[in-house]
């Protein structure tokens, strides 16, 4: 593997700043000092970083189907996080990649590698999430061409990004956007006159919620889902 790959994935380091870090000779693999990024380093390689080892466990990818009443933090506050569900060694060593609500349920991924989950969370990447939504009244007829034009939140400076309203019934919607802004769904609709009143993540990116998991229950993913986050 490429030395700033490797670099990536033990630490929550970007390739650039990786970069930064080689260029200032400031990484030792095998007690030689390396600048190149594209030096070849292999699992049992002894890289240092500013002199502190790292170590090169290999990446974790989980997929949790969220139950309502948890929170996807790290640490417990008013509900207690969703990595006390994910029965790994070191869970608390994971992170959520794109938080849900403590109401709402459905796909959650989790990680160690944080270039990946940057992938997901980042703005510039407009990762795609498929929401399915229920409504506290009929969803008005020109929902979905006012989603597709953006909307305006209160205390945000632009409208939304363009998204995609799928209507399955009068108070029962999918709907798909490339932003994660805080509670973002609940207000697109309180911006048309709706309330959310259920929210489930059906998929993220390609990945779509594993129908055989029960609330609560987690797999990892296959190589071909984490490869299909780029
Ligand atoms: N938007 C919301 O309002 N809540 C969520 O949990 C996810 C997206």
């Amino acid at each position: 593997m490429r030395l700033d790959k490797y670099i990536c994935r033990c630490t929550e380091l970007t390739r650039s700043d990786a970069k930064k870090y080689l260029k200032r000779g400031a990484v030792l693999v095998n007690d030689e000092l390396i600048k190149d990024p594209g030096h070849q380093v292999y699992e049992e390689s002894k890289v240092t970083l500013a002199g502190n080892l790292l170590s090169f466990a290999s990446a974790r990818y989980i997929m949790l189907h969220k139950p309502a009443d948890c929170i996807c933090s790290n640490v417990d506050e008013l509900y207690p996080s969703v990595l006390h569900l994910v029965e790994v060694d070191r869970a608390f060593d994971l992170h959520i990649a794109g938080r849900l609500d403590a109401d709402t349920t459905g796909l959650v991924l989790i990680t160690d590698d944080g270039q990946w989950s940057h992938k997901i969370t980042s703005p510039k990447k407009a990762c795609n999430k498929r929401y399915r939504v229920q409504l506290s009244k009929p969803i008005r007829e020109d929902a979905a061409q006012l989603f597709e034009q953006g909307v305006q939140l209160q205390n945000e400076p632009k409208l939304t990004r363009p998204a995609k309203l799928e209507v399955l019934s009068e108070q029962e919607v999918l709907l798909t956007i490339s932003e994660g802004k805080y509670h973002q769904v609940k207000r697109m609709f309180a911006a048309i006159g709706n309330r959310v009143v259920g929210l489930h993540r059906e998929q993220i990116g390609d990945i779509e919620l594993d129908q055989e998991l029960d609330l609560g229950q987690w797999r990892y993913l296959t190589e071909e889902e984490v490869n299909s986050i780029g």
